[in-house]
């Protein structure tokens, strides 16, 4: 079976609606496209898990804080549609930035605490962006479930946050940060890199690996992980770490001593290229 292209919010609905009665279960994947392994990750546990599977593919003007990286953003909807149509998804939702937006809105969806720190200070009114497209896109599909991915870990607990405080009845499904070979983390922005920037690119990865290692052998100061993880970012001329964080998965405020699961997150620009990554940890696991 075919993808099927919906660009209006009413033909959506009435598609959904239509597999209503029939007891089916949608599932969501909301992505700005440009798809790659990690959504496909994403896309491929919707699809064992639901009936209907709906993508969303829409470049969210409100959450971008540069006007040319918005514009920049890479636009491939042929290629995107091809992606989806491998992996068996049933709609493919690109609406125009009229549909989303009617330039008459006064209501945005402000997730406080949890975005003040990590990506928070530096890229404002972002998180209001993402929260407020999500919410219109959750009560638009009338999703039973929605997936995002660990590898935005402060965007997936702005979303549940949002979701839990709404009282959005649907279920946020967090799905494992998909990776290539060696280990940098699958995103859009890594075609930016140039190739001696895509090889540096690796330190995300293997600083935050550091940071767990210590914390699996014991390490309880976040000041200590920090320090060793970051030996990695030093001496790398092209490299400016933004900023290199432990927090509660479920608050994402800043810890200085280890007690629980914690996140390690860490923003860097390498070049003009601006990467995060994240990865989970347990004092008593090291795997
Ligand atoms: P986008 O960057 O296209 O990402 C869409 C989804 O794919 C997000 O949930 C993101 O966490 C997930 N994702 C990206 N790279 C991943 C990887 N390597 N492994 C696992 N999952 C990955 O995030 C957005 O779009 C937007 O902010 C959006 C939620 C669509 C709202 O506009």
């Amino acid at each position: 079976m075919s993808v099927q292209v919906i660009d209006t919010i009413d033909e959506l609905q009435a598609r959904v609606a239509s597999t209503r009665f029939l007891e089916k279960v949608v599932g969501l994947v909301p992505t700005m496209g440009a798809l790659h392994a990690g959504h496909v990750g994403l896309i491929d546990r919707a699809v064992d898990d639901c009936d209907l599977v709906i993508v969303s593919l829409f470049i969210n003007p409100t959450q971008f804080n540069q006007q040319d990286d918005f514009d920049r953003y890479p636009r491939i909807i042929e290629d995107d549609l091809a992606v989806c149509e491998k992996c068996g998804v049933d709609i493919l939702f690109a609406p125009a930035t009229e549909e989303m937006y009617t330039g008459q809105e006064c209501t945005t969806v402000d997730v406080t605490n949890l975005t003040d720190h990590l990506c928070g200070p530096e890229r404002p009114g972002h998180f209001r962006g993402v929260a407020t497209v999500v919410v219109k896109l959750l009560n638009i599909s009338r999703a039973d479930r929605a997936y995002f991915g660990e590898k935005d870990a402060q965007q997936l607990a702005v979303i549940k946050r949002a979701v839990e405080d709404l009282n959005i009845p649907t279920e946020i499904v967090p799905v494992p940060t998909v990776r290539e070979d060696d280990g940098l983390a699958c995103s859009s922005r890594n075609q930016h890199l140039t190739v001696e920037d895509r090889k540096n690119a690796t330190m995300l990865y293997r600083a935050l690996v550091a940071a767990k290692d210590a914390i699996a052998m014991g390490e309880q100061n976040t000041e200590v992980v920090t320090r060793i993880a970051c030996e990695y970012f030093k001496n790398q001329p092209r490299t400016r770490v933004e900023y290199f964080e432990i927090v509660d998965p479920s608050d994402m405020q800043p810890l200085k001593v280890i007690q629980g699961p914690v996140c390690v997150a860490t923003a860097v620009w390498i070049g003009q290229t601006r990467l995060i990554d994240n990865i989970l940890c347990c004092p008593d696991k090291r795997d």
